[in-house]
């Protein structure tokens, strides 16, 4: 493990007491029982026995490495944040890597959406990325998330992934049906992390130093170029070398072969907005980069490997709360899902204090705040400052220059199914985005899997893909 240190540290008890002997309990005689007061096998046991926290509820299986960002072109003219001041300027990041569905042990080639996480280290705190490989998602309501995740994960009876649940989940959420469609594409099984994009799949709003805002989505392409794992070399790495993709990425970073990503923004007025066929804020959907081109903000690089994985990787927290002054939430409601689920989640994962765990930590911006106590408060607690707020002994305060775009919400309050169109971009995605090779890879990988549900789903899935590619609804 690691280098050979050149002298060992001292051997000692989590508080720092030396120990004489390692590696033996205290018995009665050699062959005798272990003595209660064996405080030493105690913690060692009680340590050990406690040393599987809970894994992320979706995407456990995952890998890690850090670097920089640094900003390629000036895009001030759209955002304010401090880290997009200036060309050249460098910010410190954390990068993970994940499948979605599988359990932390599971191999890393299959089929499923990667996560590809990111946290920026800014002077104005920490901005987390929550991207996916996929510029779109399966569900445009947050409340279904639970429930699309139980029917990718297994089957409480048998234990097992559960093709009918899958398809069927699917069949009856046909706004799935493009992000199904790119999943069970080529793009669906990444050669490795390298060789992958992401997406931040939603609209976020910028906002300029004139307080001017607008909506703007986030590509970052991968400079070592896409490559795709066929279904059958997948396969034959689950078994050969299930931890394939986290070893490529190791590997790359430890020999000075730096992966890199170029960060590019989509950027939309409020106005076309209001103007599109569709709505803007449904992650289902991509704004076509015809319509929105690209614009290159900068470079990720990565070039650090973790020195301890659970640590630096597991215990890493990211949540699409975590905005800096510039970037703010659209009207996106699957945002807003996520922006309460994560910490949620961490907080029941990590603790309530897990943004003092080293990886969390704000670096770059001190935190000041009357947020106190709980479990594992593991820094000063705020020392002896004041702990309520308003107060009159110095405590933190708000400056106003930090004020959020003021926006205006009108509506009647209700749930609502959004019945808005959910064909014509995966039709487009079938007819113009993939050549004739790729759609017939696209309906032999669909094929392998829906096979192995009930036939009436079959039937539902068949008839319901074929109108999404084949049939314009529009002139019925
Ligand atoms: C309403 C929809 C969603 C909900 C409720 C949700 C919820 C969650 C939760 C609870 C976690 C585990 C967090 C943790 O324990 O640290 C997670 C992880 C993750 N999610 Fe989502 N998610 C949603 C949609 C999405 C979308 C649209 C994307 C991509 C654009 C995404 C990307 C990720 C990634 C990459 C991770 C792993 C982060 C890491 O490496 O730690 N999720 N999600």
């Amino acid at each position: 493990i690691g280098q050979m240190l050149p002298t060992p540290d001292l051997l000692t008890t989590s508080v720092g007491v030396p120990v004489a002997v390692g590696g033996s309990s205290l018995t009665i005689g050699t062959r005798g029982p272990i003595v209660l007061h064996d405080e030493l096998f105690i913690e060692e046991m009680a340590h050990f026995t406690r040393e599987r926290i809970p894994e992320r509820v979706v995407h456990a299986r995952g890998a890690g490495a850090f670097g920089y960002f640094e900003v390629t072109n000036d895009i001030t003219q759209y955002c304010k944040s401090k880290m997009f001041e200036k060309v050249g300027k460098r910010t410190p990041i954390t990068a993970r890597f994940s499948t979605t569905t599988g359990e932390t042990g599971t191999p890393d080639t299959i089929r499923d959406t990667r996560g590809f996480a990111l946290k920026f280290y800014t002077e104005q705190g920490n901005w987390d990325l929550v991207c996916n490989n996929t510029p779109i998602f399966f569900i445009r309501d947050p409340m279904l998330f639970p429930s699309l995740t139980h029917a990718q994960k297994r089957n409480p009876q048998t234990n097992r992934k559960d093709p009918n649940a899958f398809w069927d989940f699917i069949t009856l959420r046909p706004e799935s049906l493009h992000e199904v469609s790119m999943l069970f594409s080529e793009r669906g099984i990444p050669d490795g992390y390298r060789h992958m994009d992401a997406f931040g799949n939603h609209a976020f709003k910028m906002v300029n130093s004139a307080g001017r805002a607008v909506y703007c989505k986030f590509h970052i392409k991968s400079n070592q170029g896409i490559k795709s794992l066929s279904p059958e070399k997948a396969t034959a790495l689950a078994g050969s070398d299930p931890d394939y993709s986290a070893r490529d990425l190791y590997d790359a970073v430890q020999k000075g072969d730096y992966p890199s990503w170029t960060m590019y923004i989509q950027i939309m007025s409020f106005r076309d907005a209001e103007l599109l066929p569709f709505n803007p804020f449904d992650i289902t959907k991509v704004w076509y980069k015809a319509d929105f081109p690209l614009i290159p903000v900068g470079i990720l690089t990565l070039n650090k490997n973790p020195l301890n994985y659970f640590a630096e990787v597991e215990q890493v927290a990211f949540a699409p709360r975590n905005l800096i002054p510039g970037i703010e939430p659209s009207p996106d409601k699957m945002l807003y899902g996520r922006m309460f689920a994560y910490p949620d989640a961490q907080r029941y994962r990590l603790g309530v204090n897990y943004a003092e765990i080293p990886v969390n930590l704000s670096h770059n911006a001190k935190v000041a705040n009357y947020l106190r106590d709980g479990f594992m408060a593991m820094g000063d607690n705020q020392g002896n400052k004041p702990n309520y707020f308003p107060n009159s002994f110095g405590g933190p305060s708000p400056d106003a220059q930090y004020r959020e775009v003021v926006s205006k919400v009108t509506g009647d309050v209700d749930r609502y199914d959004d019945k808005d169109d959910y064909m014509i971009q995966v039709r487009k995605f079938y007819m113009d985005v993939l050549k004739e090779d790729e759609r017939q890879n696209l309906c032999k990988n669909i094929a392998s899997s829906l096979g192995h549900a009930h036939a009436f789903i079959q039937k539902r899935a068949v008839i319901g893909l074929s109108y999404s590619y084949l049939f314009d609804l529009n002139t019925f």
